[in-house]
């Protein structure tokens, strides 16, 4: 029975790398170094595969992996529908933030009534936070370097993830509101759950085990 785990490049595979190693899975290549989509593990029957980290809860949804590691921003923009969450893994800590130009009076635009031209990737997100404000946005869709939308004229405000805050920085931007905390859950693919349980509960109960100890 093959297991096939979903991750995406970059932070969340560096974090999971501690937590397959606790449930005896070490990755035989070096991702970052090679054009490779899908990698062999030590085990035969594991394998994993780099998608966007967007596409990790699609992969999931439709059965392309048995499980994947997905940030709950990604998660919520996605929508969840047949992703079964065991855990939530503590890593890839992040936040989701508005941001606008150094110098912009966001209280004066959030005013009730007013419109904001907002600029994400997270539409979702975006949407409901200020849907619960009570402020109109104007929603422009991108698929990443957001920070140019203000700095060209092309929007009042973008929400996107905050790390450190060095590329807000670095564009002269300013965090405004913080919106949600985020993390890195663990989701599995409910029809694999059942035809390969014990396979897939040995990888969450490891995955637990480890997470419990830090
Ligand atoms: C994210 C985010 C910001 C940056 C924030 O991009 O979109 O650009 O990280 O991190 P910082 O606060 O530590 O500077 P990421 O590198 O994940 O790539 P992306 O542009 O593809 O989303």
């Amino acid at each position: 029975m093959s297991i096939t785990i979903a991750l995406s490049k970059g932070r969340i595979y560096e974090e999971t790398l501690p937590l397959l190693a606790a449930a005896g899975i070490t990755v035989a290549e070096d991702p970052e170094k090679s054009r490779k989509l899908i990698f062999p593990t030590n085990q035969p029957d594991v394998r994993v595969v780099l998608v966007r980290a967007s596409d990790v809860p699609v992969y999931v949804q439709y059965g392309g992996a048995d499980l994947g590691v997905s940030g709950l921003d990604s998660l919520i923009e996605h929508g969840g529908q047949g992703l079964y969450q065991p855990l939530d893994l503590q890593i890839a800590k992040c936040r989701v933030s508005v941001a606008v130009r150094a110098g912009f009076d966001y209280e004066a635009a959030v005013q009730q009534g007013a419109r904001l031209k907002v600029a994400t990737k997270y539409t979702t997100i975006a949407r409901e936070f200020f849907a619960q404000k009570g402020v109109h946005v104007d929603m422009v869709k991108l698929y990443g370097s957001m920070e140019l939308a203000p700095l060209t004229g092309m929007a009042d405000a973008i929400v996107d993830l905050v790390s450190t805050g060095n590329t807000l920085k670095a564009n002269d931007l300013v965090e405004v509101e913080r919106i949600m905390d985020i993390s890195s859950r663990l989701v599995v693919n409910q029809a694999s759950l059942k035809l390969k349980q014990a396979p897939l509960r040995h990888i969450i109960d490891s995955f637990a085990r480890a997470i419990a100890q830090d």
